[in-house]
């Protein structure tokens, strides 16, 4: 498994959104880790709203709370522990408040949950967000209410998500859920289950409907979107015929698909593996203009020994030759990684070929964690976490500071290019300025003139900070 966190800033950050229906009840929706778990919580608030709760951005005026939580490292749920604390406070003020914890840790922990937070109302797994509206009644009698059961098939294909916290113009699709990898130290195959594939027909309705709404990107999720496949029986590859293999849908088919919907729509994807990673796919990338030149491919290490501990599936060598494929196919196509220091076992040697690894690839971007054990997975079970914590950090210290020399040497080489950069609003500083993306997935800002979100804009950079590129319209 591999998914992108959104940056720790935003994590935990409240959806914003409008509805019309203010009859109803209300519901207070928080959402921490990646952007798959931001998706399910508008799938979330889909179900909800239609059920008549209208959304509130103050959890203290609200009837209900939901706070869809990540279980990946250890800190993420302490996170989501400390959020509840705060909670506990309004309930004590209104007893007749009800408190659910969806997502990750709620699948991670089950009814331990309702046992251990006496605050806890309902717990619900990331697979059975359609039974909510009957968990909430069941609370409502005042019974502890459970639904954690995953499922082979649920991808939630027909609910059309409530956009929350959208910009209005980037918006994000779920196309598979699960994951099959195993990797040995994620927890995500024993919270989000099996791997599975949406029918292709429902992501495209999806991204027709936002494109036609006004959205002009979207960016196609899933734990490991190479190995997207449907074949419409819901069958993993090795199970088809040649023939169903011919007539299947794989991921390079869905992104060209998605492609030819408008040139006007950019495509993007996340997460990418490098084991499952096929030349097909990118070469879709560089035939469509308007699928983004950038690609986030998770390489966790740069030691080979530590890969086949963690199960990856591929070598250093072979991800440099993925990595190489990528600058030969897509040339200019910028590209993002995850990393992990102190894995079991880690030596200094070790964590030098991930310094080296980086060193040779130079990364546009990199989101960098130190290992954190988690409960049943393979590498709990096998191996000791015997890397102390303090060299755990002074190995994340040193990758990140290289890493930020890498970041700002490439943001340097946009200077004096012109990028086409599609508008998402002001910039975080100056409502004189508007802030959009390159392809490369770099921030671009530029003088509104009578410009707007939305808006394509062709940008010569003339300087940058560390990760930003500053220019004027040509
Ligand atoms: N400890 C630290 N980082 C982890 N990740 C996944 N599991 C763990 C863990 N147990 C990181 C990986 C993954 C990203 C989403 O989170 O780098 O790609
Ligand atoms: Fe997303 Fe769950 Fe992974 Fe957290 S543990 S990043 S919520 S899939």
């Amino acid at each position: 498994m591999d998914n992108k966190i959104i940056d720790e800033s935003i994590q935990g950050q409240v959806l914003k959104f409008e509805t019309k229906n203010t009859a109803g009840k209300k519901l207070f929706l928080e959402s921490y880790g990646c952007q798959m778990n931001f998706s399910d919580s508008e799938i979330v608030a889909s179900i909800l709203t239609e059920k008549g709760f209208s959304m509130t951005q103050n959890f203290e005026e609200a009837d209900l709370i939901f706070i869809n939580t990540c279980a990946i490292r250890e800190n993420a749920e302490l996170r989501v522990r400390n959020r509840l604390n705060d909670f506990k406070r309004v309930k004590k003020k209104n007893p007749k408040l009800l408190v659910g914890v969806l997502g990750c840790m709620a699948e991670r922990l089950k009814s331990q949950f309702l046992e251990q937070e006496k605050l806890v109302d309902i717990v619900v797994g990331p697979d059975s967000y359609r039974d909510l509206p009957n968990l909430i009644e069941e609370a409502e009698d005042g019974h502890k209410a459970i639904n954690v059961i995953l499922s082979k098939e649920e991808t939630y294909a027909d609910l059309t998500p409530l956009r929350l916290g959208s910009n209005g113009v980037s918006a994000f699709i779920s196309i598979m859920r699960g994951c099959d990898n195993m990797c040995s130290f994620c927890v995500v195959p024993f919270t989000r289950g099996r791997e599975r594939s949406r029918d292709p027909d429902s992501i495209i309705a999806e991204a027709k409907d936002v494109f036609d709404n006004g959205y002009k990107e979207v960016t196609l999720l899933g734990q490991n979107v190479d190995s997207y496949l449907w074949s419409g029986g819901g069958l993993k590859k090795e199970n088809l015929s040649s023939e169903q293999q011919a007539a299947a849908t794989n991921f390079a088919q869905l992104l060209e698909k998605v492609a030819l919907i408008s040139p006007q729509l950019r495509v993007r994807f996340s997460t990418s593996h490098p084991k499952d990673m096929t030349d097909d796919v990118l070469h879709m990338v560089a035939k469509h203009t308007n699928i983004c030149n950038y690609i986030h491919l998770p390489v966790q290490s740069g030691s080979s020994r530590i890969l086949e501990m963690m199960n990856r599936g591929y070598t250093r060598e072979w991800y440099l030759d993925r990595m190489a494929a990528i600058k030969r196919i897509i040339p200019n196509c910028g590209i993002s990684t995850d990393i992990i220091t102190g894995f079991c076992s880690e030596t200094e040697e070790d964590h030098q070929q991930t310094i080296s690894l980086m060193k040779e690839i130079k990364y546009d971007y990199a989101y960098m964690f130190s290992y954190s054990e988690r409960p049943k997975t393979l590498a709990e079970r096998k191996y000791k976490d015997d890397v102390a914590e303090a060299v755990k950090k002074r190995r994340l210290a040193e990758i990140i500071e290289l890493q930020r020399l890498n970041s700002g040497i490439k943001t340097l080489l946009g200077i004096g290019q012109v990028h086409e950069v599609l508008v998402e609003g002001f910039s975080k500083k100056s409502n004189e300025m508007l802030m959009g993306r390159n392809s490369q997935n770099t921030v671009v800002v530029f003088p509104k003139q009578n410009y707007k979100k939305g808006d394509y804009v062709n940008i010569l950079a003339t300087r940058c900070t560390t990760s930003t590129l500053i220019g004027e319209p040509v």
